[in-house]
């Protein structure tokens, strides 16, 4: 198959290298002139674990390949598939769609006849309508169909979860779109991993629906978590025990200082939007991202209190600034919230991530960005693990202690237990326990 990816950010640049590493022959095209410049330098634009050897190995065998030109990279494909960028809508939380839109329109002029048009980026449903209708006014007498392909990859773990998904879901009203779109992923048959076909509005509302089951499943353990902090319970505990009963599953029951990321703060609000907008309100998604925004600074706040409530003057280590490991992505990371709240109550604050630490100087200048975890406590008051990183699972606590000013140790990520920070000197605080 000849596969055109339109969009090389982490969805489009995975699934790409992915496609390519199948054995299908892939192009992957983007506006951005020094990314592509880069990709063919073997430099990828994000950190992902295993990225650069994919590419490299694929782009040797011939497979892969990197363009700026749309027009030319499309002619021939079977499949043109969109994964550009759908950003929350300055102002009112929509999904930006204009880059979608954007990508449509050039694609009328230039893709063959027979060709499938797929969207992987996450869009509201009606979109594949909206996509299908440009195409058709500007070219009306072409053959075309339009496919929505959610894509439920996570970040640090991304070849993995495309390679092995627990299913694949492809929305289409044209049997032999679907055709096109078996024999792309026939390689995942392998991996016994299913393909479930639907409408193509029923294919667009999973991966929000999917996404904002997800972000409930961890905003209830994260009220559970409070609850258990006030009733003297364990919530690992209460995680494990509810997480055996099948019906409720073990995953995403992490306990933490709130989800963060490119997906889930984005996908649960323009769900609410589209929800709003069709008059049928879902109040639980509407209840998760008020809990989960007040649960961010909320951490803030338990890090003052761990300083005996007051911050001012003191200074404050923060190991782990992404919102989660194995990634440089600080979009909506929990972290920010955090700063500011320490900020405004007058912190000073130095921070350790092992990736994140270039994006995050953007985002908080204030804060300063040390080489590593026993710099950032150098005579702080405080030290707060927000991203549960390898690096911060085996520290030595003693040498920690011995180097900071005051004793208090919050781990947002339940890594350490109360005992041993205690025989290391720290005053220990967690998350729910
Ligand atoms: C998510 C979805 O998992 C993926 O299917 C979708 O395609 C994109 O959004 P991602 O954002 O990469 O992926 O990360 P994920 O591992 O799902 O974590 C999201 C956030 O939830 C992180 O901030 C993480 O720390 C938090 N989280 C996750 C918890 O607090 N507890 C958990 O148990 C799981």
């Amino acid at each position: 198959m000849k596969i055109a990816m339109i969009g090389s950010g982490y969805v489009g640049l995975v699934s790409g290298a992915c496609f390519a590493d199948f054995g299908h022959q892939v192009i992957c095209v983007d506006k951005d002139e020094s990314k592509i410049a880069r990709l063919n330098d073997n430099i990828m634009p994000i950190y992902e674990p295993g990225l650069d050897n994919l590419v490299k190995t694929n782009v040797d065998a011939g497979r892969l390949s990197f363009s700026t030109d749309l027009a030319a990279s499309v002619k021939g494909c079977d499949a043109v598939f969109i994964a550009v960028g759908t950003p929350s809508r300055r102002g009112d939380g929509h999904a930006d769609l204009s880059y979608v839109y954007a990508a449509s329109e050039e694609l009328a002029g230039a893709i063959d006849p027979k060709t499938v048009i797929v969207t992987k980026s996450t869009v509201p449903v009606g979109t594949g309508d909206e996509v299908e209708r440009i195409i058709k006014e500007a070219n009306p007498s072409l053959e075309f169909a339009v496919v929505s392909n959610p894509e439920f990859l996570r970040e640090g773990a991304a070849i993995g979860d495309f390679k092995r998904p627990d299913r694949i879901v492809v929305g289409s009203e044209e049997d032999w779109a679907k055709d096109v779109m078996h024999a792309i992923y026939r390689p995942l048959f392998l991996n016994e991993s299913p393909i479930l076909f639907t409408s193509r509005r029923s294919s667009e509302l999973i991966k929000y629906a999917a996404n904002a089951f997800l972000a409930t499943k961890i905003t209830f353990i994260n009220e559970m978590a409070d609850l258990c902090e006030k009733l003297g319970a364990n919530v690992q505990d209460v995680s494990r025990g509810i997480g055996l009963d099948g019906r409720i599953g073990a995953k995403f029951l992490h306990a933490g200082p709130g989800y963060g990321g490119s997906c889930f703060p984005k996908d649960t609000l323009a769900l609410l939007k589209t929800a709003q907008d069709n008059e049928s309100p879902v109040r639980i998604v509407s209840a998760v991202v008020e809990a989960n925004d007040l649960r961010k600074r909320a951490m803030g706040r338990k890090v003052i209190a761990a300083m005996g409530g007051d911050a001012r003057g003191k200074k404050v280590a923060l190991l782990g600034l992404t919102f989660k490991p194995n990634t440089d992505d600080m979009r909506d990371a929990p972290s920010i919230a955090i700063v500011q709240t320490l900020l405004d109550a007058g912190a000073h604050i130095a921070a350790h991530d092992p990736e994140g630490m270039e994006e995050a100087a953007k985002i908080m200048p204030e804060v300063e960005m040390v080489n590593s975890a026993y710099d950032a406590v150098a005579d702080a008051d405080a030290v707060a693990i927000v991203t549960e990183w390898d690096a911060y699972r085996a520290l030595d606590l003693q040498k920690l202690r011995s180097v900071m000013k005051g004793k208090a140790l919050i781990d947002m990520r339940n890594i350490y237990n109360q005992a041993q920070a205690e025989e290391a000197g720290f005053s220990y605080s967690s998350i729910g326990r």
